[in-house]
């Protein structure tokens, strides 16, 4: 923002004159706690489906998981009002994951680590464009999707260390 603009630099996002970037914002930030609120879903689901030995150690991610991302629900929740919108009501959400059903088998844990990829590659993917919208125009915003974004990169990795593991017994 160049101090030429007709921003009020006081306010920041607040701006009165902000009015059209702070409700683009809002429908980032509106996507972004509803795909939160699914991972919840396929999360909790995927944590307790899984049959097997090996599903332990993806069951107890998934576990911990689901209450960071619950986290990152309250946290979009909080932004949304704090920039005066209005978190959505249920009958709003319509489900996109669909690489997360439960799969055939319940002994298909290779189904679930790749769905839990695609999802964390998802929010990654989304969040950066946030950070990117939010330059020079909400570092609040911003600071707080760096720190969600950095949990879902750690969250991707754990799940490709696990199908690293697949790959080099032929069993992904
Ligand atoms: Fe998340
Ligand atoms: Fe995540």
């Amino acid at each position: 923002m160049a101090s030429d603009s007709k921003t009020t630099a006081r306010y920041g996002i607040l701006s009165d004159d902000m009015k059209e970037d702070r409700e683009q914002l809002l429908e980032l930030l509106t996507r972004a706690y509803w795909m939160e609120i699914e991972t919840v879903m396929s999360y909790i689901a995927n944590s307790i489906n899984p049959d097997g030995v090996r599903a332990q150690e993806i069951i107890e991610s998934l576990e911990e998981d689901i209450t960071e991302e619950l986290g990152h629900a309250r946290q979009f929740g909080a932004r949304i009002k704090e920039l005066y919108g209005v978190v959505p009501g249920s009958l709003d959400f319509s489900a996109e994951q669909s690489y997360l059903q439960p799969p055939e088998e319940q002994t298909d844990i290779v189904h679930v680590i790749k769905g839990v990829i695609q999802a964390e590659s998802g929010a990654i993917e989304h969040y950066n464009r946030i950070i990117e919208f939010t330059e020079g125009k909400d570092p609040v915003t911003q600071d707080m999707v760096i720190g969600i974004l950095r949990d879902e990169e750690g969250h991707r990795r754990l799940f490709e260390g696990f199908l690293r593991e697949y790959k080099v017994e032929g069993l992904a």
